[in-house]
Formats: structure tokens, C-alpha cells, sequence
């Protein structure tokens, strides 16, 4: 009921009726009230006004399920766009991507749940390194994903991550009218004035031609940094100033996924995806040349 009613308040451009909620969702408006008022404990400035209704004036960064989910919600059907299902989310986790393969081994989470987490106490990068994951800054979040396709060609699901991770920056940066570049740096770095903001991790378990499951973990936005990259690393913050809402970010990045994601499922490779992956290259015209990915495992 949450979700619904901050989907709807959301979408809404002026004020909501409390009436109308009630008739919308079936419920009384003492249950309404209840709702709105946990929304404004989470830190969303709602104005009521009498014979109007409400209006959301303000949005917290958080990155709780309604938050995320009313975002990819339709007021008029109901459904949802993207590839999240579901959002799980933690104030404080070990790491997103092993609560994913927990979920995935103890509960047999279904396909497109997101694990997302406000920080983490042991988060891992490539090459078993550290990840730095503080509170209120970074997005650290895991997707699972059943794809039916061979254990081979999963680590090519990394690829369409990054193609993801890309497209969203690049969306809510031009929303917000910052002309600052993102790109994918081969092979799949997301950097934003040539500096890393975003680390990608797959983790698959399956047998021989049988994939029980692929956990993405993904981080945008790091603000402390591991020794290591220190030097390469950076922020939205810090490369634009403004403290961008994390969830859209997410949103966006359900919707690029599931387009680029069905693409390469049909395929189960990046030919149908090479042109436009090579548009967000950031060394376009360098040396790399696409055909490498191919065989990127
Ligand atoms: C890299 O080394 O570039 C990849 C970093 C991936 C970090 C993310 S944060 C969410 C998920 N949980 C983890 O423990 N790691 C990944």
C-alpha cells in the first residue's frame, strides 16, 4: 500500500485527495494517514491541505522498496517496467551480492529481486578487494537474475550492466542538466570525466550447461575510496557538485537493463548490442576494437 500511494502522490503533479486514496486503493483513511505519516518519519515532506489533499514536496535519498518501486510503477495498471521485481532492502548488510546468493540458495529467490543495502560491512570488488561501502553516499546493490542462457555466456551479462549503469547516469545527469560525460571504459568501468564511478562484480553458480544463478553487484558513486583506486576513482558528487536522489539512478537503471538485457538473451551474445555499446565507449576509435568482447569471459 505504500508504494502505491507514494507511486500515486509521486506521479501526481498537484495535490491528491485523501478521498481519492481511499477509493483507489479500497481502504479507510485512517489507514491512509497511517501511511503518509510513516512516508514523512521517512522523510518525505508532504503538505496536506484541507479539501485538496497531498503533495509531496520534498523526496528523501533513500533507497527503500517503495521508494524504488513507485518509481517503476504505472498509476493506471499497476504493473512495473524494468527489470527489479522486487527490492529488499537493508540499512546494514555484509554485502548485497551474498545476501543475493543466501536468497537465491536458501529461498529460492525469484528472478529480478534487487538486494540493495544503506551500507556494507564486508563488500567485495574484483580481484578479492576491499569495497569501501559507507552509509548515505554509495548505491550498493546486487541483482539476481535465472537467466536461461549457457554458464559461458554469463560473464557477458557484465557487459549489459555496464551498458545499464551507463545509460542511467547519463539520463538522470542530463535531467538534472549536467552536460558532465559518462562513458563505459573498456570493458565495462563506468567513468565520468575519465574517472571511475562504478565497479561491477558477477558471481554465477552453475553446472555443467545449467545456470542456477547470476548475482550482478553493482556500486555507483563511491566517496571513499580503497588505497588501490584512490588515485582512478571518483563520485557523482564530486564530479558534478550535486548530490543526485540515489533511487532514480536505480529506476533508471531497471529500465536500461531490461532493454539490453532481452536483447542479449535472445542472442545469448553482444552482436545485437556492439553498436550501442560502442556509442558509450569512452576510448571510441582507440585501439580496443569490439570483436574482443566476443571472447570476454
Ligand atoms: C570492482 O571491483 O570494480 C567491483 C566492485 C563491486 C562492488 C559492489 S557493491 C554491491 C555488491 N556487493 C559487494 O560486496 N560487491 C558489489
Amino acid at each position: 500500500m505504500k508504494t502505491k500511494i507514494l507511486n500515486v502522490l509521486r506521479k501526481s503533479d498537484g495535490y491528491v485527495s485523501g478521498q481519492a486514496l481511499c477509493n483507489m486503493l479500497g481502504v479507510s483513511r485512517t489507514a491512509v494517514w497511517k501511511v503518509i505519516n510513516q512516508l514523512k518519519e521517512e522523510g518525505y515532506v508532504i503538505e496536506a491541505v484541507q479539501n485538496k489533499g497531498y503533495h509531496i514536496t520534498q523526496y528523501p535519498d533513500i533507497l527503500t522498496s517503495s521508494e524504488i518501486m513507485s518509481q517503476l510503477t504505472c498509476v493506471d495498471t499497476g504493473s512495473t517496467t524494468g527489470i527489479i521485481r522486487e527490492v529488499v532492502y537493508y540499512d546494514e548488510t555484509d554485502s548485497t551480492n551474498n545476501e543475493a546468493k543466501r536468497a537465491a540458495e536458501r529461498d529460492n529467490a525469484a528472478d529480478g529481486t534487487l538486494y540493495i543495502t544503506e551500507s556494507q560491512t564486508g563488500g567485495r570488488g574484483r580481484r578479492g578487494r576491499n569495497w569501501v561501502s559507507p552509509a548515505g553516499s554509495g548505491i550498493w546493490m546486487s541483482l539476481l537474475l535465472r537467466p536461461d542462457i549457457s554458464p559461458v555466456n554469463a560473464s557477458m551479462l557484465t557487459i549489459v550492466a555496464a551498458m545499464a549503469v551507463q545509460e542511467a547516469i547519463h539520463k538522470v545527469l542530463t535531467e538534472d542538466g549536467h552536460v558532465a560525460e559518462c562513458r563505459i571504459k573498456w570493458p565495462n568501468d563506468i567513468v565520468l570525466n575519465k574517472k571511475k564511478v562504478c565497479g561491477i562484480l558477477t558471481e554465477m553458480s552453475a553446472e555443467m550447461d545449467y545456470i542456477h544463478y547470476v548475482v550482478i553487484g553493482i556500486n555507483v558513486n563511491t566517496t571513499e575510496f580503497d588505497d588501490s583506486i584512490k588515485a582512478t576513482a571518483s563520485s557523482l558528487y564530486l564530479e558534478t557538485g550535486d548530490h543526485l536522489k540515489r533511487s532514480r539512478i536505480v529506476a533508471a537503471f531497471s529500465e536500461s537493463f531490461a532493454k539490453y538485457y532481452d536483447t542479449f538473451v535472445k542472442t545469448q551474445n553482444l552482436a545485437g548490442l556492439k553498436e550501442d555499446y560502442n556509442s558509450m565507449l569512452v576510448n571510441k576509435g582507440g585501439e580496443v576494437s569490439v570483436r574482443g568482447l566476443y571472447g570476454y569471459v
